[in-house]
């Protein structure tokens, strides 16, 4: 961070539930300055203790705890309470807790159960927001606001019904006539004839939940509603902290919210990283993982951001709450400062006594000692920590980026057609996305993930799957982008719809994909699971599943062709020469083997460059992490025996043990080695 030299080590701490136990926070304190933690995140879920009674405060506690940060050289990362109101106020004000899809309102109690539109909620809010700052402002422990809690879920209150009129009021310039054809309302009778008429989607089968054009806006109300009451609680904290930076905790893949919209209104990004470790997908979970600190690092325009929570050990909410085997913790946190993170933290330092969390892993469990593996692993991981403040602060260099979009999710997710797989990737989309990006992943090469609305110019290479929803204007910039000498990866499904979920008529894919491309993709075949389709391509053959669109080229070269059906002999892959750059389309969804190939063939016609040069075992990659002429490579071993990896021709030091190294290294099993470049990095700036 910048205010900040140090890699933020600590996580949540609830000491407002041990208050009447003496002795706990003297003991917790003791601890923590013996594992190297530097940085506490109080307060979040904290407002009965704050304000116990409707104006009536109670600091002593915590002033407590920034005195003792502030006596043991420790930072605060203060929480506002907002995440989980008293039951005082949400009995005195009924309007500040949720209405479900149902439309009917929810009782008190539980966390994220209040409206974001409800103006009593938020002037309560604002109130004890303000009450904060204005007294920890100017303590020098305070160094990050931690907004609310995991941001999320929906209110469909008549509050909410009116603002999301007057949002659709804003967005269709007061024109019915234009939110009727983008809607198309005359599909099932849905024609409005006054705004008083609409409501947001109702569960399925209470009212509307199958229009998409409706179900898309009411999801870009919901991150635009759930913003701007960001924006009160920063404005409110800003007010007597201006310089202390805000940020609010994310959650990957989350998909109830744009984080692109919510996370720019923030200082620094920050995200809950919670890969299950050791279970039977253990291979699969590393790229996986990087690919949500990339997608994080990306909503934050590629600042350093930071891992706000992690487990030390284990979490309670899996089916199998497996804990990390010994030598994973430290692994995946070197993972997160690998992709620019600039904190571990670890959801929660000490284990509560009951209620919902207290079998969730923790630093200090029951016990109340240090003589546990946890504390073991985190005292040594913090004392590594230590010796890479050099990284603190440094950027990740991209040449690719792949898209990745929350509204094209949306839609994707709502259209009816095509394949439908579980709920939690209903149309498959993140998981073809995290196949491209893990051939990337293993070849050691940095990528950015974007969303479709960001720029598009500092990237050799874009890859964009599945990019469903494509309005006129990102087609037209991925077209500059090739013409331009860029490489554009696409494919089916791509370029149906657009910002409103209309079809773009004529050839798909459209709005401009198809000249892009020289492709038109007249038809897509979905298959149901088992079945395959063979392609032919690179002088092998290859399987297809799910999807396996019916393309023609319409001047692409063809690269690959479907071997059976009726479509056999068809194109299955395309390029296309378009201005200074080129043009893949792929037809089908591949197996792995297939995309390696691809990329490898792509990358001898279109270089990139990898964070190193050389050869990589499987489940070991390479990251970077640069600033001006100073490199730092993370080689990092996900496999639970060493591996030995060949450096090239430069000089290394490696950080953590203190020493050079050059021709190769030898990792140990889960191992991650930090190394700086002696000599400077080639093409840094
Ligand atoms: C989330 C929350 C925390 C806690 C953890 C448990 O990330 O922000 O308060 O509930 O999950 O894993
Ligand atoms: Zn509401």
């Amino acid at each position: 961070m910048e205010n900040y030299p140090h890699f933020l080590y600590g996580g949540d701490y609830n000491p407002e539930q041990w208050l009447d136990y003496d002795g706990i926070i003297d003991e917790d304190f003791k601890i923590f300055k013996k594992a190297g933690i530097n940085a506490l995140t109080v307060g979040m879920f904290a407002w009965a203790k704050l304000e116990p009674e409707e104006g009536v405060y109670d600091f002593s506690w915590l002033d407590d705890i920034f005195e003792r940060a502030n006596a043991n050289g420790m930072k605060i990362v203060l929480g506002t309470p907002s995440g989980a109101r008293p039951i005082w106020l949400a009995r005195k004000y009924p309007e500040v807790l949720r209405v479900n899809a149902n439309r009917t309102r929810n009782l008190i109690g539980g966390r994220h159960n209040h409206c974001y539109t409800s103006p009593v909620y938020r002037e309560k809010v604002v109130q004890i927001d303000r009450m904060l700052a204005r007294r920890y402002a100017g303590n020098p422990a305070l160094i990050l606001w931690h907004i609310s809690n995991e941001y999320g879920g929906e209110c469909h209150c008549p509050l909410c019904q009116e603002a999301f009129r007057n949002w659709l009021k804003q967005k269709y310039h007061n024109n019915l006539d234009e939110l009727n054809e983008q809607y198309w309302s005359a599909f099932w009778s849905h024609t409005y004839t006054d705004w008083d008429q609409i409501e947001g989607p109702a569960a399925p089968g209470l009212g509307s939940s199958m229009s998409n054009g409706l179900n898309l806006d009411w999801k870009r109300f919901v991150t635009y509603q759930t913003t701007e009451f960001f924006k009160a609680e920063r404005d409110a904290v800003k007010e007597f902290t201006p310089d202390v930076p805000v940020t609010t905790n994310l959650m990957g893949v989350y998909t109830g919210l744009d984080y692109r919209t919510l996370a720019r209104e923030s200082d620094i990004v920050s995200w809950d990283s919670y890969p299950r470790m050791a279970g039977p997908n253990e291979d699969a979970v590393p790229a996986a993982q990087a690919f949500r600190h990339d997608l994080m690092r990306g909503v934050g325009n590629g600042k350093p951001y930071l891992m706000m929570e992690s487990t030390p050990s284990l979490v309670n909410w899996a089916d199998v709450n497996k804990m990390s085997r010994p030598g994973q913790l430290k692994m995946m946190s070197m993972q997160a400062l690998a992709h620019g993170s600039d904190s571990v933290q670890f959801f929660q330092m000490r284990k509560s006594r009951g209620s919902f969390e207290k079998l969730h892993g923790a630093v200090i469990d029951h016990s109340g000692h240090d003589d546990t593996r946890v504390i073991r692993e985190v005292s040594d991981l913090g004392a590594d920590l230590k010796k890479l403040d050099d990284i603190v602060g440094t950027g990740v260099k991209s040449e690719v980026a792949i898209i990745y979009d929350w509204e094209n999710r949306w839609a994707l997710d709502d259209a009816q057609g095509f394949k439908n797989f579980a709920d939690s990737d209903k149309k498959g989309y993140l998981s073809e996305v995290l196949q491209h990006y893990r051939c990337f992943w293993s070849k050691g090469i940095s990528t950015d993930i974007i969303g479709m609305k960001d720029d598009f110019s500092g990237y050799r290479m874009i890859i964009a799957p599945m990019l469903y929803l494509c309005p006129e204007d990102t087609g037209r910039r991925l077209s500059e982008f090739v013409a331009a000498g860029g490489v554009l990866v696409t494919g089916y499904c791509s370029g149906m719809v657009n910002e409103n979920d209309l079809v773009h008529m004529g050839e798909f894919p459209g709005a401009g994909l198809n000249k892009v491309c020289g492709v038109w993709n007249e038809e897509t075949d979905a298959l149901y699971d088992g079945q395959t389709n063979g392609i032919s391509a690179f002088g092998k053959t290859y399987q297809a599943t799910d999807y396996c669109a019916i393309i023609h080229s319409e001047g692409a070269e063809v690269l690959g062709r479907y071997e059976t059906d009726f479509y056999a002999g068809m194109p299955a892959v395309t390029a296309n020469r378009f201005g200074e750059g080129e043009a893949y389309y792929i037809a089908f969804r591949g197996d792995d083997g297939f995309l390696n190939d691809f990329y490898e063939n792509v990358l001898v016609c279109h270089p990139v460059t990898r964070n190193l040069d050389t050869y990589l075992p499987q489940n070991v990659t390479v990251s970077r992490r640069v600033v001006n002429d100073r490199e730092f490579l993370f080689i990092e071993n996900y496999n639970a025996e060493p591996r030995t990896v060949a450096l090239d021709n430069r000089k290394y030091i490696d950080m953590l043990a203190g020493e050079r190294v050059s021709d190769r290294v030898n990792l140990n099993a889960y191992e991650v080695k930090v190394l700086r470049t002696v000599s400077p990095a080639p093409g840094a700036d």
